[in-house]
């Protein structure tokens, strides 16, 4: 691949916030103060129009953008850009009194007063023509000005509306889906099961606590409605600004694991991925577990495109809705912010860069406190990071090489989590994904994050925790991919219902799979929270817990067995050479030491590629991007001690000071190190 523009045509890495100057506008000295630091901060871009639907349209029709205007000229007057928001996010009050549909209505079928944000039904024709109307203005006002940078189109979409018109979109969408065919319809949800046949498709209402939760197939049905529904306003807000600003790209800013929407589809309607990150750093000892966590999170953000991605909101301080707000210590901001660009980011973007005066975010952290200086610790850390980004042009475009690939799939969660079954409320499939997910971080391996939709072929390893749900085609994929010469690791409960959530029959894994991995499923044991079982594996005892599959190995070779209870010395872990490729299934949930021993294994097997060859300290971890033979290796600290890493002879240089670096290196409690490979 040649060196790509960047993803927003910009060739610096951004830096920079969410800015309400619509919140300061009786004051312009701050505003004047504003673009000073903004300045001393090292910040080139800043967010802007998020929320100010009211201040751009206080009536209905008459629309006022003198204060855009005022800061689109000032931010250029100033070398900043400006990634300029559509307010759908929060609409105004005269809407929500004069057009009630535009409230949203709950699960109960109440419908909801004006207030709060995303407080809106995205069926509602009323909403969708004004959205459309503002950001169509917002695009012909600035479709020239030198300062327009990207579109953000609303914020943080999510939730669900159940009015009536959401109601009826709902039964036209399963009317398509099923082709007009109830009897298909019940025959896929299974409704014979309590007597729940419908005979009429406006008998389907959608999930409610006082009505239907316990059809799997329509809770499933109704999230990705919500998704597609959600899809279809994205696309509505989206038309007015591709037609009038076509190489303008557009974002909008997701949410790590969110439930409500199936982020794998909605990365297709925009052109760059952002997302929002407020980890728990300092929760655990050495910020291990949050450092996994998001890291995770980028990789996920990364793959949707395999492009760079935005880090478009994070705190350079502390958030003010979590249930302890913890300070980030010392280094970790500049850790944290360069752990984003270290898994792709283009971008570290904060919530917000001036701390509001009011209402419910006056505490969240901010670039610029209440004091109203640049003499504070957090100004510092932001400015000193900001000095660091300006050192790396180079990197912005570049690519993050990955060999292995871990499955993440919302159906496959939606299905997992309303299933009853297993521990009733806890099917602990995130933890899945991050025991899956560790060893690779500890070996300084880039991993991405995909759904079981995306292409496999460019990958040597794929990894599916609790693949339960097997979507059509899913099975030939796998298949293929093996064969072909890939390596799979599936694990408990995989390929046990299709797209419907109706359980396959013949036996699980589903069809074909039964041959790839050389296994049956016959049964799943889930054990009391305090209890436990052990396997061995290669003359070593690990620990078994929450889930133990019982299976057995057909043509699969046993690497691993239970020690105890009934199915003792049943096959845990087990290998199938199918093709030219192999099939590990492991068939037990373990407290993450098997993992890491097992692809530490796997890894070195499979000569997948590492950042750094050497092995790490604990809480140390090195990533890597690159381009046109330029290998930029990020190495960071997540523990507040020192750690020593040994970079044996290869010569790297700093790239924040230009000086050569091999051998033994220090780094610094929460320290971090941006080598570029000679
Ligand atoms: C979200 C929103 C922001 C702000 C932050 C606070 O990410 O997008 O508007 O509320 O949370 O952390
Ligand atoms: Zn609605």
């Amino acid at each position: 691949m040649g060196k790509c523009t960047t993803i927003t045509n910009y060739p610096h890495i951004l830096h920079g916030a969410d800015y309400n100057p619509d919140q300061w506008m009786e004051h312009p000295e701050i505003i004047e103060e504003d673009m000073r630091m903004m300045k001393l901060a090292g910040c080139n871009v800043m967010s802007i129009g998020i929320f100010a639907w009211a201040t751009l349209e206080p009536e209905e029709g008459r629309y006022d953008f003198s204060f855009l205007d005022f800061i689109m000229d000032k931010l250029n007057e100033n070398g900043i850009k400006a990634i300029l928001a559509t307010p759908s996010g929060a609409r105004p009050a005269w809407m929500a009194k004069k057009y009630p549909e535009v409230l949203r209505v709950n699960e109960m079928r109440q419908r909801n007063l004006f207030g709060a944000r995303h407080n809106h039904c995205y069926t509602s024709p009323v909403y969708q023509q004004k959205t459309a109307e503002i950001n169509r203005r917002l695009a012909e006002r600035y479709k020239n000005h030198p300062a327009l940078l990207m579109w953000h189109i609303s914020n943080e979409y999510g939730g669900e509306c159940h009015c009536p018109l959401c109601q009826a979109a709902f039964r036209e969408w399963l009317k398509e889906k099923y082709h007009n065919d109830l009897d298909e319809l019940n025959y896929q949800w299974w409704t014979k099961f309590w007597s729940h046949t419908y005979t009429d498709w406006e008998q389907i209402e959608s999930p409610s606590p006082i009505g239907e939760m316990k059809l799997h197939g329509l809770t499933l049905d109704w999230k990705r409605f919500v998704t597609y529904q959600t899809g279809k306003f994205i696309e509505n807000e989206i038309a007015p600004l591709r037609e009038i600003t076509p190489d303008v790209p557009v974002t909008t800013n997701f949410m790590r694991f969110f439930d409500g929407l199936d982020y794998f589809k909605l990365c297709k309607l925009i052109d760059v991925v952002s997302w929002d990150s407020y980890p728990e750093w300092h929760r655990s000892e050495g910020c291990v577990e949050a450092a996994q966590t998001t890291a995770i999170m980028h990789d996920m953000h990364r793959s949707m495109k395999g492009q760079p991605f935005m880090l478009m909101e994070s705190t350079p301080s502390l958030p003010n809705w979590h249930e302890i707000n913890k300070l980030k210590r010392p280094g970790m901001h500049i850790l944290s912010s360069i752990q984003a660009v270290a898994h792709g980011s283009d971008t570290v973007q904060y919530f917000q860069w001036r701390k509001s005066r009011g209402s419910s975010e006056k505490f969240h952290g901010a670039v610029v406190d209440h004091c109203g200086h640049e003499n504070t610790r957090v100004f510092r850390e932001v400015a000193q990071l900001g000095e660091i980004l300006g050192k790396l042009d180079e990197v912005a475009g570049t690519f993050t090489p990955a060999e292995a690939a871990i499955i993440f799939d919302w159906e496959n969660w939606w299905a997992l989590d309303s299933a009853e079954c297993l521990e009733l409320h806890n099917k602990r499939y995130i933890e899945a994904i991050h025991r899956h997910y560790a060893p690779f971080w500890e070996m300084s391996v880039n991993v991405d994050v995909i759904d079981s939709e995306t292409n496999f072929s460019k990958y040597k390893l794929i990894i599916a925790p609790m693949l339960y749900m097997a979507k059509p085609g899913v099975e030939e994929k796998i298949e293929r991919f093996v064969a072909g010469g890939g390596t799979f690791v599936s694990t408990y409960f995989s390929g046990v219902v299709n797209e419907n959530d109706l359980c396959y029959l013949g036996g699980t894994p589903c069809g074909k799979l039964k041959e790839v991995f050389g296994i049956w499923a016959e049964e799943i044991d889930t054990l009391y929270p305090e209890e436990n079982n052990s396997v061995t594996f290669n003359g070593k005892e690990y620990t078994a817990e929450h889930f133990c599959e019982l299976i057995h190995a057909n043509e699969a070779e046993t690497l691993g067995k239970y020690d105890s209870d009934f199915y003792k010395g049943m096959s845990a872990v087990t290998k199938n050479t199918y093709g030219k490729g192999a099939a590990y299934y492991i068939a037990f949930c373990d407290d993450g030491a098997f993992t890491k021993d097992f692809y530490s294994r796997l890894i070195k097997d499979l000569k997948i590629g590492r950042a750094l060859e050497a092995d790490l300290p604990y809480g140390v971890t090195a990533h890597v991007r690159e381009e046109n033979g330029q290998r930029f290796v990020f190495v960071g600290n997540y523990n507040d001690e020192p750690a020593e890493l040994e970079l044996g002879d290869t010569k790297y240089f700093d790239v924040t000071n230009g000086n050569e670096i091999f051998g033994m290196v220090q780094l610094d409690g929460y320290g971090v190190k941006i080598l570029k490979a000679e």
